[in-house]
Formats: C-alpha cells, structure tokens, sequence
C-alpha cells in the first residue's frame, strides 16, 4: 500500500486514541438505572421491531411486549457479539502484526468490557436475563494468515454498523424510557470512533493480504464469507424466543413470515448500505451484498 496511506491512517489512530482518552468515563457509575423500567412504554422505537412494515394487525399492548423482549434480544446480540470479538482483538494485540495498533486496541478493549457489561446489566436488571447465544459463523471465517485477520476485523465493523444504525436513532427517541436512550447514546458515542477506526483498518489489512493473492481467489472467498455473515446478522433480529416470551402464537412461523416479507429486504439493506458501500468501494466486494439501498447519514 502507499506510503501515504499508512501515514493518514497512523494520523486517524492517534487521534482516535487521544479522542478516547479524553471521551473515558466510568461505566458503573455513569447511568442512573431506575428501580422497574415502565413496560407499557416503547422500549425499542416501533419501527425498528422485526415484525414492521409487515401488516400484522397487533395492538399496542403486544407490540410493546415484543418491543421489550426485542430490546433484550439486541442487547444480547451486543453482549456475545462483542464477548467473540474482544477474544479475536486479544489474540492479537501486542503480536507483531499488530504493535502499532496496540495502543487503540487498547481502548477498543477496555470500552468493549464496558459495553458488555452495561448491555448485560439491563437485560439483567430488568429483562430476566441475556438470551442465550445463537448459532454463529467462525470469527475467521477458517481463512489462513493474513486472511483471517481481514475476515476478523471485517466482521467487526460490519456487527458494530448494524447495532449503531440502531443506537444512533434509538439514543434520540424520545418515546424511550430514559436509561434505554441513554444507554443506546451512550454506546453510539463510543462506536463512532470505532466504526471510523474499522473500516480504515480493514482496507489496510485487506491491501496488505491482497499482495499474496494474484488470481483474486482469496479475496472473492472473503466476499462469500462476510455476505454470508450479513444475512446471518439480520436474520437475529428476528429470534423465535423473542416472539414466544411477548406471547406471540406459532413464533417459528411469525419468523418465517416476517424474514421473507419484501419491506424487511429494503430494511436490511439499509442497515448496512454504508458497510455495503465500503466494500464495494474498497474492492473487497465485486457486487453489492443488499442491492439498491442508499447509505443514511442521518
Ligand atoms: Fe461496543
Ligand atoms: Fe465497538
């Protein structure tokens, strides 16, 4: 790769370090966790339930139950999401490879406990507990070498531009009880600098990786991969022990029904257009994995 490039992105880590050193706080005693968390209240916007835009004709009541239980699964989401990347970062931070991204790592590490832990506490306090982890794809997707660390970091972003989707709208909605707004906005500020550290990161890894790839057949193995890995991520949102804890009748067919339903489709691509983009812009895509959805830069 150029050496300005690694320059620019040797500027943008050290930045990213200072912001974050400037940006700590404590995580135990940053937020005010109230006593009971109100359940006839929208724990999640409306709009960003699994079952919207499909036409099920729910009232209220239960779409606000199934708002709470799908609080609790996203929460979940994060808390073994991050649990899997946290032991892929510490297997190679302070490694040769990766000397000079220590010292972020470091902060990447440090305020990922912390998510976990705030995630897990309110599924803890008020949900009954973090869902049990789904099925997922190896981190590395079995990749060799180099390989294996694009395919880590990759993932890493693509998981971290699907929660802050979320957690950007949902930090400024004020139909949320405030511990939920807050939390969504609090973690918000945090991946922003992690989101922006990722993707350079990733086309640094994948420049690197690509010398020893002559034919491309590594790279359009990565590209299967981490599509892959985009359908499996939306596809959580819609957990069958989500539905039945709302209360929900025949919950493996309400799944079925909603995943296949066309407005969903739009609604996927649009959490990971700017994800979608990148790839496609960085060549580690040949197509685009969600068709035509725009990036959102709200
Ligand atoms: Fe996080
Ligand atoms: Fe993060």
């Amino acid at each position: 790769m150029a050496g300005g490039g690694v320059s620019q992105f040797e500027e943008l880590l050290d930045r990213l370090s200072e912001k974050a050193r400037g940006d700590y706080y404590n995580p135990y005693t940053r937020f005010d966790w109230p006593a009971s968390v109100p359940e006839d209240e929208w724990w999640m916007s409306p709009e960003f339930l699994s079952v919207h835009g499909t036409g099920v004709e729910w009232d209220e009541a239960r779409l606000k139950r199934l708002a709470g239980r799908e609080t609790v699964n996203f929460f979940s989401l994060n808390v073994h999401g991050i649990r899997e990347l946290m032991i892929e970062v510490a297997r190679r931070i302070h490694t040769p490879g990766f000397a000079r991204y220590s010292d972020f790592l470091h902060h990447f590490l440090g305020e990922e406990n912390e998510h976990m832990w705030f995630f897990a506490e309110f599924c803890d306090r008020y949900g009954g507990g973090v869902y049990p982890e789904l099925p997922a794809l190896p981190m590395d997707g079995g990749f060799p070498g180099r390989w294996a660390d694009v395919a880590v970091f990759a993932r890493i972003v693509i998981f971290e531009e699907i929660v802050d989707y979320l957690n950007s709208r949902m930090g400024r909605d004020g139909r949320l009880p405030p511990i939920l707004r807050e939390l969504n906005a609090v973690h918000h500020h945090d991946e922003s600098r992690h989101v922006a550290f990722g993707k350079q990161f990733v086309k640094h890894l994948f420049d690197q990786a690509a010398e020893d790839d002559a034919d491309g057949t590594r790279r359009a193995g990565l590209e299967t991969y981490l599509k892959r890995y985009m359908t499996y991520s939306v596809n959580t949102l819609y957990n069958p022990r989500a539905y039945r804890d709302a209360g929900i009748p025949e919950p493996m067919a309400v799944r079925r029904a909603a995943m296949a339903h066309p407005a969903r489709a739009a609604f996927h691509s649009k959490l990971l257009a700017r994800v979608d983009k990148f790839f496609v812009a960085n060549q580690i895509f040949a197509s685009p994995w969600g068709g035509a959805g725009d990036a959102d830069d709200e």
